[in-house]
């Protein structure tokens, strides 16, 4: 079985950590001073790089190769070939506790925590605690948690991942060094796409790749897994279609033309591409969905074009040209069609014809008066 593309890809530097910058730097600057705090707190969108920068906190940390090597310490990285660094990688190291906090909430768990933590280390110089979903504990156990955080043992580091910061109560995140980690544009998940691809020798069309992307919703480890499954279901060579039927969406171009025609009111052409797009087997809710999506970029281009800039983050360059032409088409009775497709889409959920609701809402609006 060959390794998850996640985790065979998963950053080994902080250098190979994407679009993250500040964090990164903050982290590297502290693991050069050795000025490493006891407890980080990591918020952000789930596959941004949390568990990643964890596990090299946990590194940097206990390296060996940096604490015999004050020039290599310099670096503020790991070398990745040490005993510690290389047990670490392997998920082997007996002084890396990782703890899923959706599993195990309670306070027995914190119990045995507290316990594990005044145990100094078996081989490394640190003890390091990730706890993930950390907004899922108990009261309780956040109560017992906190004792802990407020005098931990010096050889011990503390980091807590969630991706629902507001759920972690304020007692515990004012112990800890905050860092929130961002969302990832659209390019730089393209871009770390093209590199798996390129090492891995797959072929993989343009529009594959995009739509990949953007599936992801700015989580790479959401984009790796999809590709993941798209080499189990088609090996080397992945097409459109491929992708397009493992997500349940049509790719850029087909939608970009069905919205053309509706911004142009052309009512014949609307209709006979939705019908093959039925044909076509795809989701018409998801289809809905993501018109809606279309629509409302090209509304709020129209209406304040200073908002390229934001979607420079969620969208390629190419798509974002065709949306900006799109959007000095759109008109006011573009935003009737809107609400019409809302309304459209929370029938068709429930409906055992989903394409009657968009159909009539397409030709109601779209009909010559
Ligand atoms: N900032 C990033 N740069 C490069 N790859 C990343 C980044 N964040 C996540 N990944 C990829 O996604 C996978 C899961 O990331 P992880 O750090 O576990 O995410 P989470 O934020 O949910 O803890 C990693 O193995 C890696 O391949
Ligand atoms: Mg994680
Ligand atoms: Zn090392």
């Amino acid at each position: 079985m060959p390794l998850a593309i996640y985790r065979k890809y998963r950053p080994t530097t902080f250098d190979d950590v994407i679009g993250q910058d500040l964090i990164v730097h903050i982290l590297q600057e502290a693991a050069k001073r050795g000025s490493l705090a006891h407890a980080y707190l990591f918020a952000g969108p789930r596959g941004t790089g949390k568990t990643t920068s964890a596990r090299l906190i946990a590194k940097v940390a206990n390296c060996k190769t940096r604490s015999t090597d004050p020039k290599f310490r310099t670096s503020g990285e790991p070398c990745n070939q040490c005993d510690e660094c290389r047990a670490i990688d392997d998920g082997r190291s007996l002084d890396v506790i990782e703890i899923d906090a959706a599993s195990n909430r309670g306070i027995d768990e914190i119990r045995n925590l507290k316990e594990s933590v005044r145990l100094s280390p078996t081989t490394a110089t640190h003890k390091v605690f990730i706890i993930d979903e950390a907004h899922m504990l108990t009261k309780e156990a956040f109560n017992a948690l906190l004792k802990t955080l407020e005098e931990p043992p010096s050889h011990a580091i503390f980091i807590l991942a969630t991706t629902e910061i507001e759920k972690i109560p304020v007692t515990i995140s004012s112990r800890t060094q905050q860092f929130y980690f961002k969302r990832v544009s659209l390019h730089s998940i393209v871009e770390k796409l093209n590199h798996i691809i390129k090492t891995e020798s797959l072929l993989v069309s343009h529009e594959a790749l995009d739509l990949i992307a953007a599936s992801a919703e700015g989580s790479f480890r959401d984009a790796e897994s999809l590709l993941d499954q798209l080499i189990s279901f088609s090996g080397k060579n992945i097409t459109l279609h491929d992708v397009e039927s493992m997500v349940g969406k049509v790719g850029f171009e087909k939608l970009s033309k069905f919205v053309g025609f509706i911004l142009e009111s052309k009512l014949e052409e609307t209709i006979e591409s939705l019908s093959s797009i039925a044909e076509g087997g795809y989701n018409l809710v998801q289809f809905t969905k993501d018109v809606l999506q279309y629509l409302r970029r090209v509304a709020v281009l129209k209406f304040n074009p200073k908002m390229s800039k934001l979607f420079e983050n969620e969208l390629v360059a190419d798509h974002l040209k065709q949306l900006i032409a799109h959007s000095t088409h759109f008109t006011d009775h573009h935003l009737k069609l809107i609400k019409q497709l809302i309304n459209a889409y929370s029938q068709m959920r429930y409906s055992q014809f989903p394409i009657i609701p968009l159909e009539v809402a397409l030709i109601e609006n779209l009909k010559k008066q």
